[in-house]
């Protein structure tokens, strides 16, 4: 079974002072990663809706927009609804995700679960099937340039399994410290979707850095 590799680049490692020039630059991604702090559920604070609605307006690639934020049914659905082509919600903030998955299907997105690193898979297996992808966390969620906790690995092996079982349909992403020296791992374990920020936007060429990643993720698949 051939799996294809994709990229998503994550903004965040970007220059914020000149975001369209930085969108250009990953213009052969295939998502375009945007993270959504708000300052309570993680320590930073980065980006709301209308800087997100200002890069889905030059973005040539579809919004991949990862909410780290509380009370994420309540601004969600604003993701969706501006065009976002997928939106993440974190599981550890959500009431009702299953609500949450509903509310961003309807608007006309795909809906993400993401997880943290402590957080275990098997609580919100029974809530999977309402969502479309699996955010699996390889940092704690707050900051980029971390490094890579392969701990997580077991949680995407076991979607992988789950998916390719007939169990569930999802996309399987993993985000925080992706790079060439932990995308063959993550791309073993069965990941199909590899958010890099500072791997992507700290390279001298982004769109080399991308090609670069999708290959090694490739021959790591097929290997
Ligand atoms: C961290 C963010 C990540 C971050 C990844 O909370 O969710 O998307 O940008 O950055 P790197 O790839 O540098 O770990
Ligand atoms: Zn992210």
């Amino acid at each position: 079974m051939s799996r294809q590799p994709k990229i998503a680049p994550s903004l965040l490692s970007a220059d914020f002072a000149h975001l369209a020039d930085e969108v250009a630059r990953v213009a052969d991604a295939d998502w375009l990663h945007v993270d959504v702090m708000d300052a309570h559920f993680v320590p930073n604070l980065t980006l709301g809706l209308p800087v997100a609605q200002a890069i889905q307006a030059v973005s040539p690639v579809p919004l991949d927009c990862h909410l780290m934020i509380e009370n994420p049914e309540r601004w969600a659905p604003g993701y969706a609804e501006m065009g976002a082509r997928n939106v993440t919600v974190h599981a550890e903030a959500c009431t009702d995700p299953r609500a949450v998955a509903r509310d961003l299907r309807a608007a006309g997105a795909l809906a993400g679960l993401a997880i943290k690193p402590g957080t275990p898979l098997e609580d919100y297996l029974d809530v999977l099937p309402d969502f479309d992808t699996l955010l699996v966390m390889s940092v704690e969620p707050g900051f980029g340039g971390q490094s890579f906790i392969a701990d997580v690995l077991p949680k995407a092996r076991k979607a992988r399994e789950l998916v390719d079982a007939g169990h569930l349909t999802l996309l399987v992403e993993i985000d925080g410290g992706i790079n060439a020296d932990t995308i063959e791992q993550a791309a073993e374990a069965g990941v199909d979707m590899f958010v890099a920020g500072s791997a992507v936007y700290g390279a001298d060429d982004p769109a080399q850095a991308i090609a670069a990643l999708r290959a090694q993720a490739a021959s790591a698949m097929s290997g």
